[in-house]
């Protein structure tokens, strides 16, 4: 049976750390509040002549040496954000160039905080069809220069961090399921209903004559903008859901997972996942707490944290889910 498996992990956060304090300093927020609403204490920020695809540069590195693989293997790079170092062309096109392996296909996944399973997904079904071999697949955020860090965007600006995280997913025949590293499925969905719950409006085709201009820059329709309690209870019911639909398509129970690597929004929001299905404390990897939320970039940068720190090791079985703007939600099973 010919299936996809992860052959390593890297990751790269840039070295400013930004404490609650620190923002406390420039804007009207408590280390207490960011702390006791969200989990987070610290966070990285990127330096100005930094750029997305630095990040995932630096991470993809990592993750190629982990693999022992040569960058001239890769067959395809797929790379998730939602902080493109442009509008176009894609910051996989950018990537690739500073990996220097022109020619193979570089690809764009535009699922903010579901990015990395929707691109985990994709380099599954290129795998599976056997198309190809050796995937390079990247979760890459530099969110800082897209906050607006002052007290009107404090209720964002506090949560989300800087880093990138890489997988590389390679073929790999599967004699016995319960046992060889693989990925067991993995489970896509999007609601537009909600697209504009947490989103930057602009620049946009949708707005009136420019992508950006008359007066969007005064409304600061370039930042985020969110709803917060929406997307709290969303998530805490969407990545359940999509949970119990991986668990049931693979016939497997909850108590079979080694790890569970969600994705990183708000630690009140794995914290309730968890006691709703009763997982204990230490099956949880979270990483919130150091880097905020990395959007595409949180479940890779918990892989490799995971497998650094010794807790995540060959043959385990692994869950992971993910909520966000879209909204967007999914699951991914899969034996390391
Ligand atoms: N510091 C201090 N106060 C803040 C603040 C900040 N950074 N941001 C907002 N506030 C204030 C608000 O102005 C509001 O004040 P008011 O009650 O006087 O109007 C109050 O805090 C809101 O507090 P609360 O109702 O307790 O917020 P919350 O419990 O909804 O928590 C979030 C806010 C953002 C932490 C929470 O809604 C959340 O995590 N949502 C999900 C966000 C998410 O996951 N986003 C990423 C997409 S995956």
């Amino acid at each position: 049976m010919l299936r996809s498996k992860i052959i390593a992990t890297g990751m790269y956060v840039p070295p400013r750390v930004v404490t609650n304090n620190d923002l406390a300093g420039i804007m009207d927020t408590s280390d207490e509040w960011i702390r006791q609403r969200t989990g987070i204490e610290q966070r990285h920020w990127a330096a100005d002549d930094s750029s997305t695809s630095e990040l995932a540069f630096e991470a993809s590195k990592k993750a190629l040496e982990n693999a022992k693989m040569d960058k001239s293997q890769l067959d395809m790079i797929i790379l998730a954000t939602l902080s493109p170092d442009h509008e176009f062309p894609g910051t996989a096109c950018f990537l690739q160039r500073k990996l220097g392996v022109p020619g193979i296909p570089a690809l764009d996944v535009r699922q903010q905080c579901t990015g990395f399973i929707y691109a985990m997904s994709i380099a599954d079904q290129f795998i599976r069809t056997g198309m190809y071999r050796n995937i390079l697949v990247v979760g890459a955020e530099l969110q800082s220069k897209g906050l607006e860090k002052n007290d009107n965007g404090r209720d964002v600006a506090v949560l989300f961090g800087d880093g990138a995280g890489a997988v590389v997913m390679t073929a790999t025949e599967v004699k016995d399921p319960k046992k060889d590293p693989h990925v067991l499925s993995t489970h896509l969905y999007a609601d537009g209903t909600f697209a504009e719950e947490l989103w930057v409006a602009a620049p946009g085709s949708a707005n009136s004559a420019d992508r950006i201009g008359g007066d969007d820059l005064e409304k600061k329709l370039h930042y985020p903008h969110m709803n917060g309690k929406l997307v709290f209870m969303n998530a805490v019911k969407r990545m359940p859901e999509a949970l119990e639909t991986a668990f049931k398509q693979n016939g497997i129970t909850m108590e079979e997972v080694d790890l569970f690597v969600f994705h990183q929004a708000n630690l009140r929001i794995n914290d309730m996942i968890a006691k709703q299905f009763g997982i204990p404390e230490h099956k949880v990897f979270n990483t919130i707490q150091k880097y905020a939320n990395t959007t595409a970039a949180t479940i890779p940068i918990g892989l490799d944290e995971a497998v650094r720190a010794g807790k995540l090791k060959p043959g385990m079985l692994v869950a992971s889910a993910a909520f966000g703007s879209g909204f967007t939600w999914g699951s991914a099973v899969y034996r390391f």
